[in-house]
């Protein structure tokens, strides 16, 4: 009724979600488009992970191995497990015993299954955390800057208040939370959560020493936040400084972890992990963070693929609830890559091929994906194309992952999807076009 009245007294209506407007140019799709546009060029612009490791040709025999063990323990019918896995099915998913014992090997983190939620990629898991804990009001989330877009974004679009601090080689600048917290509580507003990439960090490759992440969960309990810890890329460590994630250290609860598989097995099978061991006051009642999640998730997505879990946890049955043989070949062949660029970074880029005071820098990522180059120019969306286009070299300018003004002398170059030669023949291009913009800038 209200709807029809609305329509016909000719009220101006949005013809879509006004936030929306908010994101701006679609920057991953313009990356996109210029790697169709330029099919010969080097492309170090998606963190993308290599398809050679997928494995996607055993689906149907992890599928199998997880009846197998289902029909056994549960003494059931083979026919009944396998109808239950084609049914709606529990919003907190239906693999996470086998999750928990993953977690607790290879990443020494102590879950209840019951804490735990499988959901689909981090990208939904990010969304019920948000759409479960914050008002849009009140509550702030501090994220990094640069940070991944996946949250960023979402929170655009959702209507969330997001507060951006700097991300330096030392991960998140935790006086900037202290101040940041403080300056929102002056408002009357809380920062609710702190969304951190500790582990090669995307976009910059940078992560979080042990004395941060002590430091960060002290001040989760001075002043009541709790840190929602994305770990995508944890397993990927080449110099075998391996730092244990917060939620492993956290002894006050302090931290929401969110585990992808993405990277670890391949982005199509969506599948991540929350750990959620809360407990919040609701009118006066303890209740569990997690079944508050899942009822988010009942009304979001449901449940996630019953299928693509009994897949996950059919490889970890067989791999004894470990990834790190699965991993290792991988692992071994990245961190090659990542030797392989910085050689070639300090061919190409020598200082001596740059005047001092225009020198071209960069970080020395212990793991992950991405490297941060430092420029002294200033590099925009057009440098993109021209780049593309002359010198047949794809990157991504850092601007695009920044919440606020920043990056714009400086670029990302993911190395997961690229191969040796590629690697080479790119820096070699890369230096080719920044030795142009010296030259335009003179
Ligand atoms: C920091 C970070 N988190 C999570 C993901 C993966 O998200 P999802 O599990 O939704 O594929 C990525 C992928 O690029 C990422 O960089």
């Amino acid at each position: 009724m209200s709807y029809n009245a609305a329509i016909n007294i000719g009220q101006d209506f949005n013809a879509i979600n006004p936030l929306l407007k908010e994101l701006g140019e679609d920057v991953m799709g313009f990356l996109n488009e210029i790697q169709l546009r330029y099919p010969a060029a080097v492309s170090f612009a998606s963190g993308r992970p290599n398809e050679q490791y997928f494995g996607l040709e055993e689906f149907a025999d992890h599928f199998n191995r997880f009846v197998e063990e289902e029909v056994v323990a549960g003494k059931k019918e083979r026919q009944a497990v396998i109808g239950g896995l084609g049914q709606y099915n529990r919003a907190k998913g239906v693999i996470n015993a086998a999750v928990a014992k993953y977690l607790e090997q290879d990443e020494q983190i102590k879950a209840n299954p019951e804490d735990i939620l499988i959901t689909v990629g981090t990208q939904e898991a990010v969304a019920l955390v948000a759409l479960t804990l914050c008002d849009r009001e009140q509550d702030v989330i501090i994220v990094e800057d640069p940070t991944y877009v996946g949250i960023t974004h979402f929170s655009i679009i959702a209507g969330y208040q997001l507060a951006p601090v700097q991300v330096g080689e030392n991960g998140i600048d935790l006086d900037g939370v202290e101040k940041t917290i403080i300056r929102y509580r002056e408002q009357g507003r809380k920062v609710k959560l702190v969304y951190v990439i500790p582990d090669y960090q995307n976009p910059t490759g940078n992560s979080m020493p042990g004395e941060n992440r002590r430091r960060l969960l002290q001040l989760a309990d001075q002043y009541d936040f709790y840190i929602l810890e994305d770990n995508a890329y944890g397993e990927f460590n080449y110099d075998g400084v391996e730092l244990l994630p917060i939620k492993a250290i956290d002894i006050n609860k302090r931290v929401i972890y969110l585990r992808s598989f993405a990277k670890t097995l391949y982005p199509a099978l969506r599948l991540a992990a929350i750990v959620a061991d809360q407990q919040i006051e609701l009118d006066g009642k303890a209740t569990a963070l997690s079944d508050l999640l899942a009822k988010t998730k009942g009304y979001t997505t449901v449940n996630t693929s019953t299928i693509n879990q009994a897949v996950f946890a059919g490889l970890l049955i067989r791999e004894n609830y470990s990834l790190k043989a699965v991993n290792r070949e991988k692992v071994a062949d990245l961190k090659q890559k990542r030797t392989q660029l910085l050689a070639a970074l300090s061919e190409y880029l020598h200082p001596d091929l740059f005047p001092a005071d225009q020198a071209i820098t960069w970080n020395i990522p212990g793991g992950g994906f991405f490297i941060t180059i430092h420029t002294p120019f200033h590099i925009t969306k057009e440098d993109v194309i021209h780049c593309a286009e002359k010198y047949q070299v794809i990157f991504t300018p850092m601007s695009f992952f920044y919440l606020g003004e920043g990056g714009d002398k400086e670029l990302r170059l993911a190395f997961s999807n690229v191969s040796a030669e590629q690697i080479k023949t790119g820096i070699s291009r890369l230096a080719a076009f920044l030795q142009f913009k010296l030259q335009a800038a003179h």
